[in-house]
């Protein structure tokens, strides 16, 4: 892992202060906090100083709330009417980047960073502003605040109004949009009031909505200097009707500033030749051995029947809809059989979770539906299947397709987002290919994309084995990616 000191100098235009609502190893729900972390690490290495601002929830555990230090503390104003609130800056330096936790009790005393809407827009405007006027009190003036998702979109919207003319205002500013189906949508009185932004900002141009709402994503993607996504693919879709989420005409509008960047993961992190979590590490050389080996022991943690050959599909993901799990639920029956063992690790609208239950009791032996949030688990089950599922409605990019790959595991997507940017289909006459893929988001093409997985993994073992060594040697690492946003940040100077 690169330290601070080790680098030479710090590249100009390259200090860059990442806002976000979520990081590993802190706090994380899905892939936002995968890349929080691990984008700032990769970027060190290239010459970049980087800092994390991110709110100091209660629920980030104790072991990381002990080491950090008081940085100061004063109060801000925010609302309308002018009530002021206590900002206090807590500070911990992990592998060479520094986080700067903003803390306030009052917003964020509760056991989950999200806890509905109602809560999460005053609490994000107060953590958007006060993450700038944190920077100001910190006196480290950024090139570029690298802001992401809805819950920082207020940032790009603060720096360019009430920050005018302060130390802070010399950043650029550029939105990763990580998920555009949340947005921070709410009436236009409450924005303002929470906000106190001026009236001129309420219009069609920026946080104005058709209904007549106000919507902060809107907002942060006006005002930023550059917008980018997390695939190229998701970049384009979000321009449509079907994957616009209601602002695909706005996006088109600033469709200049718009890129695509594919996510990463960290290799560090998610490397199975050293990975304590699981029963038998390897690599590509020796994973066609250690894999059935791994399979067993997870088989006999999750009750399965345990038996090397059984073709093992996983699953792990936030249960919504947007992971195609309807697909999934429609194509069931017909896809399981006796060769074939299904593990589901994830958490979340209790439809699915039940629908998973069923399936669990309903095929005992065969089908494990473990509805928790499980980090070490989720590491053994990348390792011990020989598929992963990921059928979604939409991806922007999705990281658990980079990790399966990553330790050897094949992944079966749908054609969309990152999912499309990342998986090269297998060719069933050259043997070429990442996983096997399918495009219209339609439930018997999703078994058919399945039952062809099984085929080769039973009947063409030799081809199945040569895209397991394959997807484990492909790059997924963060690198060329870092050096694109590195690029980009430098195009802002
Ligand atoms: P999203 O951000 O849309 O949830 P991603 O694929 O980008 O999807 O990232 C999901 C991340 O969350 C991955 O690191 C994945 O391993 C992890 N994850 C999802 N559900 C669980 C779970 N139930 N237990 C452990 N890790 C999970
Ligand atoms: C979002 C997306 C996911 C992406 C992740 C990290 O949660 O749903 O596709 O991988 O952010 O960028």
């Amino acid at each position: 892992m690169p330290e601070k000191n080790e680098l030479t100098e710090i590249k100009p235009g390259a200090r860059v202060a990442f806002i976000g609502s979520e990081s590993f190893p802190f706090i994380k729900t899905g892939g936002l906090g995968d890349v929080m972390y691990a984008l700032p690490r990769a970027l060190l290495p290239l010459g970049c100083e980087v800092r994390v601002l991110m709110p100091c929830y209660r629920c980030i555990p104790e072991k990381y709330r002990d080491q950090m230090e008081y940085r100061g503390s004063f109060m801000m104003d925010l609302t309308q009417d002018g009530r002021t609130f206590y900002v206090g800056i807590m500070e911990l330096e992990l592998d060479g980047v520094i986080y700067d936790f903003i803390d306030n009790r009052e917003f964020f005393d509760w056991g989950n960073p999200y806890t509905g809407l109602w809560e999460d827009i005053p609490k994000y405007c107060y953590f958007a502003k006060a993450s700038l006027a944190a920077l100001n009190y910190l006196n480290w003036v950024p090139d570029v605040v690298h802001c992401h998702d809805w819950q920082a979109a207020l940032v790009p919207v603060y720096l360019r109004t009430r920050f005018d003319g302060t130390p802070v205002s010399q950043a650029r500013s550029i939105l990763t949009i990580h998920n555009l189906r949340f947005q921070g949508i709410c009436s236009i009185d409450h924005l303002k009031y929470w906000t106190g932004l001026p009236d001129y900002l309420f219009d069609y141009a920026v946080f104005k909505v058709n209904d007549g709402e106000a919507n902060m994503f809107k907002g942060g993607l006006a005002y930023a200097d550059r917008v980018t996504t997390v695939s190229e693919t998701y970049a384009e879709e979000i321009q449509t009707d079907f994957y616009g989420e209601g602002l695909n005409g706005h996006l088109w509008y600033h469709r200049a500033k718009l890129r695509g960047i594919v996510n990463g993961i960290d290799i560090d992190i998610w490397n199975s030749r050293t990975d304590r979590l699981l029963p038998v590490q390897y690599d590509e050389k020796d994973v066609l051995s250690a894999k059935p080996v791994n399979k067993k022991a997870l088989q006999e943690r999750l009750g399965l029947m345990v038996d090397e050959s059984k073709f093992v599909v996983g699953l792990i993901s936030r249960l919504t809809d947007q992971k195609g799990l309807d697909l999934i639920n429609a194509a069931f029956t017909q896809m399981i059989n006796e060769n074939m063992q299904v593990v589901i690790l994830g958490t979340g609208d209790p439809r699915y979770e039940n629908a998973f239950r069923y399936y669990e009791n309903t095929y005992p032996g065969q089908v494990c539906a473990y509805i928790k949030y499980d980090e070490s688990l989720a590491h053994q089950i990348y390792a011990s299947s020989d598929a992963l599922l990921v059928p979604s409605l939409f991806e922007p990019c999705g990281l658990t397709q980079l990790i399966a790959m990553r330790y050897g595991t094949v992944p079966i997507v749908r054609e969309t987002g990152g999912l499309k940017d990342t998986v090269e289909p297998f060719n069933e006459n050259t043997g070429e290919g990442n996983g096997f893929t399918f495009d219209q988001y339609r439930a018997d093409l999703l078994l058919d994309a399945v039952q062809r997985a099984q085929r080769v993994y039973q009947e063409e073992r030799d081809r199945w084995n040569a895209v397991v060594v394959r997807d484990m040697e492909k790059d997924v690492s963060w690198g060329l990616s870092a050096k694109r946003y590195l690029e980009l940040y430098e195009e802002l100077k």
